[in-house]
């Protein structure tokens, strides 16, 4: 009788043991960043959503910011910031984030946000006429084969509404500009919109 329970004991602390064991070589957590990549307006809140393979899984980041400001290091399961530019340009904000779980930490996942300056007034010079030249050559420039020139401020001001008429129609429909290239990006059909409610400024 002695034997048999004695024989229990070594048998359940063998397995105690074990859990022991099972513990110090737990499966480090694999996380994931949704999205991994994001561009945000200065001013606007970043929105990245942090999983994991492992429930219960605790993150902790640190963040490098180049020409951004309002990112933090920090932790959560969300990384919601207000970041701002702070030049005329776009920066970064790279955050790396690092999982735990029961202890054991998995590899540091990194997430990159892209900051664009809020662009004050739109003007021909420094927004419209690079946007034009850029897509709408080799047509419409000096040179070209139509008489519209938008690398004119005159003739870019007098055909704004034809100009975003076009734009705006779907790519390959009758009229749609620009011929044989892709349609115009949202943020550069807004540009066009602000040049107009800013003004039509040249300069
Ligand atoms: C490959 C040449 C080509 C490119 C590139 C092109 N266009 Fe045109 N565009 C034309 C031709 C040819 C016409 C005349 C036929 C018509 O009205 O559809 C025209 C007509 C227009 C018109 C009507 C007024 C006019 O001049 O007859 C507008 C507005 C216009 N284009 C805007 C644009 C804009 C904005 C872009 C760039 C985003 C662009 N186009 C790119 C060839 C081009």
């Amino acid at each position: 009788m002695k034997t048999k329970i004695f024989a229990l004991l070594m048998f359940s602390s063998l397995l105690f043991m074990n859990s022991c064991t099972k513990e110090d070589d737990a499966v480090p957590p694999v996380a994931t960043a949704t999205p991994a990549t994001q561009t945000i307006t200065s001013g606007t809140a970043t929105s990245v959503a942090l999983t994991s393979s492992i429930s219960g899984t605790t993150f902790s980041w640190t963040v490098v910011q180049s020409g951004v400001s309002g990112a933090t290091p920090g932790s959560g399961t969300n990384i919601a910031h207000t970041l701002v530019a702070t030049g005329e340009v776009a920066g970064t904000a790279t955050y790396l984030i690092t999982p735990t779980a029961n202890g054991t930490m998995g590899s540091p996942v990194s997430v990159t946000i892209t900051v664009n300056p809020v662009i004050a007034i739109v003007t021909y010079t420094v927004n419209i006429k690079p946007l034009l030249v850029n897509s709408c050559t080799p047509c419409h420039v000096a040179g070209g084969s139509n008489p519209n020139k938008w690398d004119s401020y005159a003739t870019t001001k007098s055909n704004i509404n034809g100009i975003l008429d076009r734009v705006q129609r779907e790519s390959g429909a009758a009229g749609f500009m620009p011929v044989g290239g892709p349609k115009l990006s949202a943020t550069n059909i807004s540009l066009l919109k602000k040049w107009v409610t800013d003004g039509l400024l040249e300069n």
